[in-house]
């Protein structure tokens, strides 16, 4: 343990502990300032303040290192599956053979939306964002789902979890299907996780469906890539609205409602928007000027990152399954050029390098869910779909936790001190 952090405030010298975890920064536990000083601290967007225990993911953003349950994302995204981590970050270790295969049997049995549900869907505009939609159904499920919403339950829990785990796909596919005006695909459960949800985007009735393993495979890397990402602004969100106790399907819509932003999960449908308006090498030089000018609001999608100030890890991944993806289906997209191109000269660009800009997870993944055949509007819904994993487990690790309470922030009040009401004739 580190010693006490001494503070003064006010004149008053007041102390307070400073705590290690295993790895990573202290923290100093300021939860007795207010009741010994009278003071808040200010820290908008969170940028010095843990907000919880989590013993689920580790980041160092300045080493460019992502561990869940202390494994390195590298040989999590070479060597598992999305099934294997979604265990792994459920239940805090790797599964043997047998539990992964139960586990696997157990999500697959809950694969099947409440087939009233379909109807729900058709209440949507046809051109609406799958988002939009995903935000809408998932919050649906607390009406559909009774039996398990009771929070203090740990079975109840677990049985949400399987069910939102499971029914993501569905949802998510079900949006695509109901925007081109396909008929809705049932789920088969002889598939993987990865290989059912091609299936029931891609495949139609009138026709059999071959599962590419290649493509299986480096979407399966995807959900690997996107399933947990300690704090940030989704997951927060998830556990701020689980604080109050609100049931798991609410507080999942309300995480997918944070995630659809440009500065979290939009980037990925806003960087490819991007790399598509750029359109060849030549233009490059013209948007990097364009971010680098302070008085264009415009930014480097797919550039940035709060925590991450190296090479985001999940990009280097995500660069050489672009690689893959391009050979097994024989595209060639010029955008990944282009896209490399910009990596190049905004690495080598003074801007880029001072404020520490490095590509993250979106930049790529766009480029290869287009080549898969995903529209863009969908790369987000993809997103919610893997950080589902992440949200529920961190949602149980919340609720699970003897510390936890009501998340609920103070402010720095800079609005008018008291004054009286004046009646409207004599304003
Ligand atoms: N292009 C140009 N300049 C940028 C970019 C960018 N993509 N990102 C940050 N900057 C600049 C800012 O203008 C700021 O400059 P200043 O210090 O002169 O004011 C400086 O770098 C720091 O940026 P902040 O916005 O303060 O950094 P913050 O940590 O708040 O934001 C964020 C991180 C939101 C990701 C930001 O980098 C961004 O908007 N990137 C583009 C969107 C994106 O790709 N989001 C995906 C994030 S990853 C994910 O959600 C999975």
């Amino acid at each position: 343990m580190a010693d006490n952090a001494k503070l003064q405030v006010a004149g008053k010298d007041v102390e307070f502990p400073v705590r290690s975890g295993t790895i990573g920064p202290d923290v100093v536990d300021i939860r007795k300032l207010y009741a010994q000083t009278g003071a808040f601290t200010y820290d908008p967007g969170f940028t010095s303040t843990a907000s919880c225990d989590s013993a689920l993911t580790y980041i160092d953003g300045d080493e460019g290192v992502l561990l869940h349950r202390g494994y390195p994302i590298g040989q999590l995204a070479e060597e598992s599956s999305f099934m294997e981590v979604a265990y792994l970050l459920l239940n805090g270790e790797l599964p043997s053979g047998e539990e992964l295969g139960n586990f696997t049997t157990t999500i697959s049995r809950h694969t099947m939306l409440h087939e009233q549900l379909a109807t729900f869907y058709r209440g949507f505009r046809r051109d609406a964002h799958p988002m939009a939609i995903m935000c809408g159904v998932v919050g649906a499920l607390s009406a559909f789902y009774h039996d398990s919403t009771d929070i203090t339950d740990p079975t109840q829990r677990t049985i949400a979890s399987h069910r939102l785990i499971a029914k993501m796909p569905t949802i998510a596919a079900m949006a695509y299907k109901y925007s081109v005006g396909q008929p809705f695909q049932y789920p088969d459960n002889s598939l993987s996780y990865t290989g059912n949800f091609l299936k029931m985007t891609f495949g139609v009735p009138a026709e059999p469906y071959e599962v590419n393993p290649v493509v299986e495979k480096a979407l399966d890397r995807i959900f690997i890539l996107h399933a947990d990402h300690e704090q940030n602004a989704s997951t927060s969100t998830v556990r701020l609205a689980g604080s109050s106790g609100a049931n798991p399907f609410a507080c999942m819509a309300a995480g997918i409602a944070c995630l659809w932003g440009p500065a979290h999960g939009g980037a990925n449908e806003a960087a490819l928007n991007m790399l598509r308006e750029i359109g060849t090498p030549e233009r490059i030089p013209e948007y990097i000027a364009r971010a680098k000018n302070k008085d264009d609001p415009f930014r480097l999608m797919g550039f940035g990152h709060r925590v991450y100030k190296n090479y985001d890890p999940r990009a280097t991944v995500m660069q050489k399954t672009v690689r893959e993806v391009f050979e097994s289906l024989g595209v060639n997209d010029p955008v990944f050029e282009t896209a490399l191109r910009l990596e190049e000269l905004a690495l080598s660009d003074d801007y880029f390098i001072e404020k520490k800009l490095f590509p993250n997870v979106d930049f790529y993944s766009g480029v290869i869910l287009s080549a898969i055949g995903f529209p863009t509007t969908m790369f987000t819904a993809l997103f919610a779909l893997a950080r589902t994993v992440g949200w529920v487990a961190q949602w149980n690790e919340m609720i699970s936790d003897p510390e936890q309470k009501i998340g609920r922030p103070r402010q720095l009040y800079t609005g008018p001190a008291q004054r009286d009401y004046v009646p409207v004739g004599q304003r």
